[in-house]
């Protein structure tokens, strides 16, 4: 364990794909469009702007051709598109996303559930999806669902994590994220297999995806810097979650990262006044409250007034 915070954590924004993917509401494109691009002023190097997948099953998430053809591009940010399938990818590459995020469960079951594929067949649809991006500018990074536990199936080995890991490099993924599809990992579980990736991949090239189902994202977030992993995923408000995973809730909230961040002195780079004053947009725009704490709080240096009767 280290205790050196000196070294930048570099946030993923997911707000607009893991966020509003299971939001009921259908929130218009320009919508979608005017908060990516809020969000590409804040700092962030990487922001996840929507996916390519079936429009049957993400109906949310239908516009993603207008979202990514719409937003204003800020020079350093690159606008990350999830996908699961080579007809995903080509609309992707059509929409000019910069990255893909191609995403497989560890769980055979959740992944049918989620991709209505065996994992085999997702692998195999991510090999065309590489031989697509060969010789191009595309990155491809490589999401692993569930890695920390299925909702399904419970414990996931940490050997088939790491054979996936080394099946991704060998499409030539550039890229890696263990996600916490449905916040069942402990900050124990996170230490050991952080550092056993880490024998993989650089943290460069390594993310972490952690929801706060069961309260622990930061904890987590925590274990995971500390074992040396430095990118992590998080979404404004706290919003987030997988429509076919059952009892998914929101992604760590961005803003009480950030906030964490700079209370211990760890660099984002990430204008927090910036985040809370766009997370406060979005009750009206979704139509109810959301998770995120620091943004009902206030931060701890916005100090209240004296009680009068002390004044006195
Ligand atoms: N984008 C748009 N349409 C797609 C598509 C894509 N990436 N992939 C497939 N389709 C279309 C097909 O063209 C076909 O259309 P048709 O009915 O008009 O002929 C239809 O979807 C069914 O295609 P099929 O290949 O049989 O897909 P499926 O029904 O077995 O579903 C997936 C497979 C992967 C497309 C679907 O499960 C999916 O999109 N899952 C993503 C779920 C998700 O985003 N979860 C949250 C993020 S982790
Ligand atoms: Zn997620």
């Amino acid at each position: 364990m280290i205790s050196d915070y000196s070294q930048r954590l570099i946030v993923q924004e997911v707000s607009p794909r893991d966020g509003l993917q299971i939001e009921p509401r259908w929130i218009e494109t320009a919508d979608k469009i005017a908060l990516i691009d809020q969000l590409s002023l804040a700092g962030f190097s990487r922001i996840e702007a929507g996916s390519f997948v079936s429009p049957k099953a993400i109906p949310a998430l239908r516009d993603g051709e207008e979202v990514f053809t719409g937003i204003k591009r800020q020079p350093g940010v690159i606008y990350v598109a999830l996908v699961p399938n080579l007809k995903g990818a080509q609309r992707a590459v059509q929409a000019f996303a910069d990255e893909l995020n191609l995403v497989m469960s560890a769980s055979q079951t959740h992944n049918r559930a989620n991709m209505r594929m065996s994992c085999e067949q997702s692998l195999l649809a991510f090999g065309d999806v590489a031989a697509m991006a060969r010789g191009t500018s595309l990155r491809l990074n490589g999401s692993i669902a569930t890695t920390f536990g299925c909702p399904f199936e419970g414990s996931i080995s940490e050997d088939r994590v790491c054979e996936i890991v080394e099946a991704y490099l060998e499409l030539g993924m550039t890229g890696i994220t263990l996600a916490d599809t449905t916040g069942m990992a402990n900050p124990r579980q996170v230490s050991r297999i952080v550092e056993r990736v880490l024998t993989q991949v650089p943290a460069s090239a390594l993310t972490l995806h952690f929801h706060n189902t069961r309260g622990l994202g930061l904890c987590n977030v925590l274990a995971a810097y500390e074992a040396g992993a430095r990118r992590f995923d998080a979404s404004l408000g706290g919003l987030g979650g997988c429509p076919f995973a059952p009892g998914a809730s929101g992604n760590i909230c961005t803003e009480d990262l950030v906030n964490l961040c700079d209370e211990m002195g760890i660099e984002t780079g990430i204008d927090l006044s910036l985040l809370l004053a766009l997370s406060r947009t979005l009750p009206s725009l979704l139509g109810h409250e959301l998770p995120g704490q620091v943004v009902k709080a206030g931060r701890n240096r916005d100090l209240h007034a004296v009680p009068a009767d002390l004044i006195a």
